[in-house]
């Protein structure tokens, strides 16, 4: 039986419902990838995920990344070959079903895995289901899922009759150290994919539906600075000897210069400036800084960061550096009158264009050295990092996503870029020469990573029409 889209759009409709119980169960299961202590956690929603592909018709595996001494979660593969008469590309639907740690618990209205739904309100969020995950990346991937779910139902085809690889990880959000190593020793079952799939990302706000072409790099590093062989009364060694703690801010507060620019040299090479054209296209979305500040509690003139660009041009087309965390010393309540033996600090680069996480690591690293204090002494750790990657905006899959974007919300969508990072990207981009096409479905107050994350069902419903029109427009590639 051909596929017939409208069936399978009103199937989706009907068991919507039904659906959002499906990713409750999914969302329950707290697979927290960076934590060891969720490794069965993690398991459990991989074999969750192979069954419902099972399920679809796909043949399914769940496959283990990682070696003996250096634990990894496991990677869900599954593939169908499309109809007899399938001549469009071969997607690799990628997506990822490990989620970021729940702290701090105490301001989750409800329990991280344990969704509910909740009711909107006029002005407010809309209806939404909030669970850790929700929109990051379980609601997302079940967008794809329940879309091929809906035409096996419907017309019986597995993946619509498009030739599909999918690939769900379950470390993305810890850095996919696993990941490429798993790609070359698994080779031939990428080698033939034309295309990447990603919902991953957000859109340009609710009911503007939009394709990210571009996401940012990534380099994350932890930086230890020591100095005396034991922690030191402040009041007898104070104004004797150098501090760690006030060493190291000494040394960080010179990462950027006046104008807010990273000052390491060598750091902007291979990072042009964003085109005229670029800059004309964006300007016009109608990105209102002063309005995404207000949302987090920050006045109009909270608009900073590096001179001569606008906020959305920093966030899409700069480089930043940024201190994540800092610590060293006396951290608990009251007062302790101590100098530290050492002090450290978490400090990451999102990266753009052709820059490099590598080089960037080691050019910080180099500039750390410089600047060693007398006597003390540097532990530098690389922890992980990932490529920018910048996408084609004229291929024929980008453009049969846009048309299934406008054919499920009726508005064009925007071309957007992200400063976000989805490592698997640049990879793929790098080992197979493929290109990606991030379909998000996201929005700017989706709290992502932080507590009560939420996807609202309406973005839900707009991600599961997408998909399934984008595999309509996938099969119609074949005849144009
Ligand atoms: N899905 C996000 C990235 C994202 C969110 C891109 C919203 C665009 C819009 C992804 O799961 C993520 O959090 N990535 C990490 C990188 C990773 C290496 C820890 C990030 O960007 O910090
Ligand atoms: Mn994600
Ligand atoms: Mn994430």
């Amino acid at each position: 039986m051909p596929p017939h889209v409208d069936r399978v759009l009103k199937f989706l409709a009907d068991e919507e419902t039904a659906s959002l119980q499906r990713l409750d169960e999914w969302l329950r299961i707290p697979s927290i990838s960076t934590d060891p202590h969720y490794a069965v956690d993690c398991k459990r929603a991989a074999q969750w995920a192979a069954d419902y592909l099972k399920d679809c018709g796909f043949a399914t595996e769940v496959l283990p990344t990682g070696t003996a001494d250096k634990h990894g979660h496991p990677l869900v593969m599954a593939h169908c070959p499309g109809s007899p008469d399938y001549r469009g590309p071969h997607v690799l639907f990628y997506g990822h079903y490990d989620v970021q740690p729940v702290d701090p618990i105490d301001l989750w209205e409800s329990p991280p895995f344990e969704p509910v739904i909740r009711e909107g309100k006029p002005g407010g969020p809309g209806r939404r289901i909030v669970a850790r995950g929700a929109v990051d990346d379980k609601g997302q991937v079940m967008t794809f899922l329940e879309a091929v779910r809906a035409y096996r139902h419907v017309t019986d085809l597995v993946g619509g009759g498009v030739k599909f690889t999918v690939m769900l990880e379950g470390e993305e959000e810890s850095g996919s150290t696993n990941l490429e190593p798993f790609v070359k020793a698994h080779l031939a079952k990428f080698k033939d994919c034309d295309v990447c799939l990603i919902s991953d990302t957000g859109m340009l706000g609710r009911g503007q539906p939009a394709i990210t072409y571009g996401v940012r790099g990534l380099a994350y590093t932890e930086i230890t600075l020591h100095g005396p062989n034991q922690d030191l009364h402040s009041g007898l060694w104070g104004g004797r000897m150098l501090n760690p703690n006030t060493a190291l801010v000494q040394i960080l507060s010179q990462l950027w210069d006046s104008n807010r620019r990273v000052t390491i040299p060598g750091f902007y090479e291979g990072c042009p400036e964003p085109s005229a054209d670029e800059r004309a296209a964006w300007s016009k979305l109608g990105f209102n800084s002063a309005e995404a500040l207000a949302k987090i509690g920050l006045p109009p003139a909270a608009d900073v960061g590096e001179a001569g660009y606008t906020a959305m041009e920093r966030e899409w087309a700069r480089p930043t550096a940024e201190i994540n965390g800092i610590y060293g010393g006396y951290t608990g309540a009251g007062a302790k009158t101590v100098i530290p033996a050492h002090a450290t600090a978490k400090v990451s680069f999102r990266l753009v264009a052709d820059q490099q996480p590598d080089k960037t690591v080691s050019l910080f690293f180099n500039w750390l050295r410089e600047r060693t204090p007398p006597g003390f002494c540097w532990d530098l750790k690389d922890l992980h990092g990932g490529f920018p990657a910048t996408l084609p905006t004229d291929s024929v899959h980008l453009q049969a996503a846009r048309r299934a974007l406008k054919r499920a919300a009726s508005v064009d969508p925007a071309m957007i870029k992200s400063g976000g990072s989805i490592p698997v990207a640049g990879m793929l981009k790098s080992m197979l020469g493929i290109s990606t096409i991030f379909m998000g479905f996201g929005l700017d107050d989706d709290r992502v990573h932080s507590p009560n994350e939420k996807f609202e069902i309406d973005c839900f419903r707009l991600g599961a029409r997408s998909h399934a029109l984008l595999i309509d427009e996938l099969r119609a590639l074949q005849d144009r």
